[in-house]
């Protein structure tokens, strides 16, 4: 009779980007364990080969870390949503920290001692100001459940804001003739602002054009006042203050989910700009004008550019409502920012929000705009250390590094960093 496997146990190191707990196997290859603390020991049951690393598809937990809690969530097991409710909101940031520092060493090739301050603001529950939720056969909503389309149904999301629950609520409530209509629907985004809030709904494949605008137009009877729209028909733009101006986001344009996180960078920013003199900006990826029209009220002159058309003549609104003057650029990042070097522009600073996959595309072209500094957050520590790198290839030096806790209970991280450019 053959040997049972040796039972392999291994004590989980530290968490990666990406959120798993990363262990060294005995045979010395990377072990990931999805789930994990860093200080579990842990047992492996099954585990999938993937040539330089294996990773944990069962295992188990023999001893676990003293950094563990019981989520708070009673769909926190089930709902792949929170990934990080298993641990104590002090590890978590711990955890984020290291990630960060791992992404820029591994990525960037940067040992960044410096320190690294993880600003918070809020609450680490309650928080998000836009949720995204699915829709099942049946018309229940929910998220779906961890690496699966399986759609685990919600009545409430703790880290969601008292608005989203309360539109959330009103959705659940629906009378079974309404869940029909909101099974029609394969998604159901929600957002709310200081006074209004909306829901956009994008149908499945098969619904006809027709059924669709039937169902929409029931629910939004049912709904009231809630604005219930499709993303191509959106309606009027949410307003949020911010900074001492406030913001005209459209529905379907991007604003950033936790609002007290995003008054702290939008503080950091202003900071900056005023600590080290610097009089004009070029916001790239601007959105709404997060930061546009903070740093317009704060005095400064400058140009913000993003292809969201809507978020653009909404910037433009907002401005001009606030009597601030700034210019708003519809257009791709790159042609924008060659175009304004050709008009000879110059601007003491650029401010990088790209979307998740970078601003590789952009930061060839930034040293024709001749700024001094140069600030960039982004969403993803893998991404801002591939970028950071590409900065310090074209002459910018990271000098400080803050991390943001943004997404309290998940994985996920904001990071902001400050730059110097030499030779202006
Ligand atoms: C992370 S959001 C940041 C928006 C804004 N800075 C904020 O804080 O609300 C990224 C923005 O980049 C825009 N975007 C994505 N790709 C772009 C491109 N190639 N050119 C211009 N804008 C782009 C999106 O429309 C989105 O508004």
């Amino acid at each position: 009779m053959a040997d049972a496997a040796p039972v392999e146990r291994l004590r989980i190191d530290r968490l990666i980007p990406g959120g798993d707990g990363f262990a060294r196997g005995d045979d010395g290859r990377p072990v990931f364990a999805a789930g994990a603390a860093p200080g579990d020991l842990i047992e492996l049951r099954s585990v999938s080969d993937r040539g330089g690393y294996r990773r944990a598809t069962d295992y188990q937990i023999v001893e676990p870390s003293a950094d563990r809690v019981t989520p708070a969530c009673p769909y926190g097991q089930r709902c792949g949503g929170c990934d990080f409710m298993h641990l104590s909101v002090q590890a978590q940031r711990q955890a984020k920290r290291t990630i960060v520092l791992e992404a820029l060493k591994r990525t960037a090739g940067v040992e960044w001692t410096a320190g690294l301050p993880i600003v918070t603001a809020g609450e680490p529950v309650g928080y998000r100001r836009r949720i995204r939720l699915h829709v099942d056969r049946d018309g229940a909503v929910g998220y779906y459940q961890a690496g699966t389309h399986s759609i685990v149904a919600i009545e409430h999301c703790l880290v969601a804001e008292a608005g989203v629950n309360d539109v959330l609520r009103a959705v659940v409530g629906l009378e079974p003739p309404h869940r029909a209509h909101l099974a029609k629907f394969e998604r159901l985004d929600m957002a709310v602002g200081d006074r209004s809030a909306y829901i956009h709904l994008t149908p499945r494949r098969r619904t006809t054009r027709a059924q669709a605008r039937a169902a929409r137009s029931a629910l939004a009877d049912a709904l009231d006042p809630i604005r219930v729209t499709s993303p191509r028909h959106a309606g009027d733009a949410l307003k949020l203050a911010l900074a001492g101006q406030h913001l005209l986001v459209p529905s379907g344009a991007f604003f950033q989910v936790n609002w007290s996180v995003n008054q702290a960078i939008v503080s950091a920013v202003l900071d900056a700009a005023e600590r080290l003199h610097l009089h004009t900006f070029c916001d790239v990826y601007c959105g709404a004008g997060n930061f546009s029209l903070p740093l317009l009220g704060a005095g400064l002159t400058g140009v913000g550019f993003d292809r969201t058309r809507s978020a653009i003549s909404s910037a433009g609104r907002a401005a001009k409502a606030q009597r601030l003057r700034g210019e708003f650029l519809a257009g791709d990042a790159r042609e924008v920012i060659q175009q304004l070097a050709k008009a000879g522009r110059r601007f003491d600073m650029v401010v990088l929000d790209p979307p998740r996959a970078g601003a590789k595309d952009v930061i060839r072209d930034l040293p024709q705009l001749r700024p001094k500094y140069v600030l960039m957050c982004a969403c993803d520590p893998v991404t801002f250390a591939r970028d950071a790198k590409l900065l310090a290839d074209n002459g910018a030096e990271l000098v400080e590094l803050t991390a943001f806790d943004m997404f309290p209970q998940t994985h996920h991280v904001e990071v902001l960093g400050l730059f110097r450019v030499s030779d202006n």
